[in-house]
């Protein structure tokens, strides 16, 4: 049986001030959970957000890193300087960092490689736009992007692969895609996996959904049949109403 994986993607909110009072308050919110709880912080906020949560059952992730060592590249982080402080996930591929960064797929790729090397657990986002939906190239977009990410893992790490399944509409527009779109759409990507790692691997890889997941749709989406957990935007930002996705099933 597959993990639910629930995880939190603050994206560029939250102060070191705030992150300490939101994990202060998160901690027993969740103690009692058998999923798994990540929060994915800004850059600035992980050296506090993983000292917070030491003796806790949360997790720390980052939000993106570069695929380099070092260099000569001015803002970035690398996954040497993110395992150093203690970061265990990294979020690779959101559609915000494709749409306004540049992240292409041979970049997460590239990143994804990397991360393992460091001993980081990646959360690699995929999903079509509302056109591309429109079109009814969904299933093309999504398999095309899983299958470019993943290209030359051992199944091995196939298998410790977090994918999560962001349709774009659905992400921060309060649209979620309905349980059943978005448990076909990931047992699509699951099916692509098993075209090309087995049906064995395919089957151990948690695969979330995102966009717009919230307290009160949280159960019926973790509760379809593909469903591993959520990466979480918006609702992720206040631990009570993070609390209630974590415990969907409390
Ligand atoms: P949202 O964001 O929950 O605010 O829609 C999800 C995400 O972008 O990871």
């Amino acid at each position: 049986m597959r993990r639910k994986v629930i995880a939190g993607n603050w994206k560029m909110n939250k102060t070191p001030n705030e992150t300490k009072k939101f994990i202060e308050e998160l901690k027993a919110l969740v103690a009692n959970t058998e999923n798994e709880v990540i929060i994915c912080v800004p850059f600035i906020d992980l050296a506090t957000a993983i000292e917070m949560t030491k003796d806790t059952n949360i997790k720390v992730g980052a939000q993106n890193m570069h695929f380099k060592a070092n260099g000569a590249y001015t803002g970035e982080i690398s996954a040497n300087m993110l395992t150093e402080i203690g970061t265990e996930y990294v979020i690779l591929g959101h559609s915000e960092r494709r749409q306004y960064y540049n992240e292409t797929d041979e970049t997460v790729n590239l990143k994804l490689k990397v991360a393992f090397e460091n001993g980081l657990k990646p959360i690699v986002c995929v999903g079509e736009s509302l056109k591309q939906r429109e079109d009814g190239v969904t299933k093309n977009v999504i398999t095309t992007q899983t299958r470019l990410a993943l290209d030359g893992l051992t199944n091995e790490l196939v298998e410790k692969t977090v994918i999560a399944y962001e349709p774009i509409w659905a992400i921060g527009t309060g649209k979620t895609a309905s349980n059943e779109d978005a448990n076909d759409a990931i047992k699509t990507i699951r099916e692509e996996i098993a075209n090309i790692y087995g049906n064995e691997t395919a089957e151990k890889v948690i695969i979330q959904y995102g966009g717009s997941v919230k307290s009160s749709n949280a159960k019926e989406l973790f509760e379809m049949s593909d469903i591993d957990g959520g990466l979480v935007g918006g609702a992720s930002l206040e631990p009570q109403e993070f609390s209630k996705i974590v415990n969907y099933d409390k």
